[in-house]
């Protein structure tokens, strides 16, 4: 294809990774799953990080583990804020747990929650605000978190979609009082499935990591936070203290996620640059919204949202996209209560979320790549030009 939505980040050092796995014989969690979650500490400044298989598992063991604190655990029935547009799994685990979901809109600039309506939503039952930074670009992380804790709220920062954004001089996904990323094929580093939790919350690290395998105790210290160790091995190697899952990581993931870090930095670099390339040719052209950024992106894709007023027609638009050979999408996963599984959530919407409709029914995105894309986006321009004529 032309130009692809998503593409192999791995070189030759992701599989020699692998092959050094295969070699040692041990394919579960192991020393290179820690050794990559330590290194993920280490690039964040973040005092724990623990590996999962999906950034979707990362989410529902962020929700869990606040079900289990000591102190002011939520409760069913407790409400979150969300933004309008996000993933899928930013949601389900929400239901799951039962809690209440109020929706606000996104800013039509960033893609991201509109901050300044967290007032308007917050009401008794809130207890979690999610926020959401979609694509690359970091939401208002530093504005939430400060609202969250001038009233007693937890944040959880799903950061799936924008590893190395920063904000603040703060790297995205060291915001929340858990922060969740991905590293499925196609984001910033791929370990083929995996996710991670970062916290700075010695009780909030041991409770992810004790729900991240069946909820026993044979992964955490003796000196642990969250329950007390006893003296019979016999017992305390199937000892159960929580209603956990398994979604632990392959040792795989482990050994190519540490490969793939170290790349990170200079494969951001390739992206911003592409990222450049794109505002210069799109920005002033009222035509096409494009994400305006806030802090540093980590340019995940280029979004654009077609502007209603110029009448285009997104019909006609993917039709010269595809024929150009050019791969495009839905932004994320569009506006949450446009889809069927929204009859499932207990939820309730601020208003008509009249900016996260508009980018699901006249948006879409095309990807970014950690290397140079010049010749591509020089060619979205004369082609997105042509067909909005
Ligand atoms: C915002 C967001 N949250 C969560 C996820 C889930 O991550 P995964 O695909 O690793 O389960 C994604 C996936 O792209 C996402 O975009």
């Amino acid at each position: 294809m032309f130009y692809e939505l998503a593409v192999s980040t791995w070189g030759k050092e992701e599989i020699e990774a692998i092959q050094r796995v295969i070699t040692s014989g041990r394919f579960t969690i192991g020393a290179h799953v820690g050794a990559f979650e330590d290194a993920f500490a280490a690039y964040h400044n973040r005092k724990y990080a623990v590996m999962v298989n999906s950034g979707s598992s990362a989410n529902l063991l962020s929700v869990a583990a606040l079900f289990y604190k000591k102190d002011r655990p939520l409760k069913r029935g407790d409400e979150v804020i969300v933004p309008a547009i996000s993933w899928a799994t930013t949601y389900h685990p929400l239901q799951q747990y039962g809690l209440t979901m109020k929706i606000v809109d996104v800013e039509l600039e960033t893609i991201n929650i509109d901050a300044r309506q967290l007032e308007n939503a917050i009401g008794p039952r809130t207890r979690v605000i999610v926020g959401v930074s979609i694509l690359g670009n970091p939401a208002a992380l530093d504005v939430i978190r400060r609202f969250a804790d001038e009233r007693g709220l937890y944040f959880i920062e799903d950061n799936c979609e924008s590893m190395d954004a920063e904000l603040c001089g703060r790297k995205a996904g060291t915001f929340g009082h858990l922060s969740t990323f991905s590293s499925f094929f196609s984001h910033h580093i791929s370990t083929m499935e995996g996710g991670m939790v970062t916290t700075d919350d010695r009780e909030l690290f041991e409770l992810v990591k004790c729900m991240r395998a069946h909820g026993w105790v044979r992964d955490l210290p003796p000196d642990s936070a969250i329950y007390d160790g006893r003296e019979d091995d016999f017992y305390e190697a199937y000892r159960f203290i929580l209603p956990g899952y398994n979604v632990r990581p392959l040792e795989m993931s482990g050994a190519i996620g540490l490969e793939q870090l170290r790349k990170l930095p200079k494969m951001t670099d390739e992206r911003r640059k592409n990222w450049s390339r794109f505002v210069k040719l799109f920005s002033g052209d009222n035509r096409f919204i494009i994400q305006r950024e806030n802090g540093k992106s980590s340019a995940f894709s280029f979004t654009i949202v077609l502007n209603p007023e110029a009448g285009l027609s997104r019909p006609k638009i993917m039709k010269a996209l595809k024929e150009a050979d050019i791969g495009y999408r839905l932004i994320t996963g569009g506006c949450i209560t446009r889809h069927d599984v929204i009859r499932y959530y207990e939820h309730e919407c601020l208003d008509t979320l009249p900016n996260a409709n508009l980018v699901h029914d006249h948006g879409f995105f095309v990807g970014n790549h950690p290397f140079d894309l010049s010749p591509q986006i020089d060619r979205l321009r004369e082609v997105l030009d042509r067909a909005a004529r």
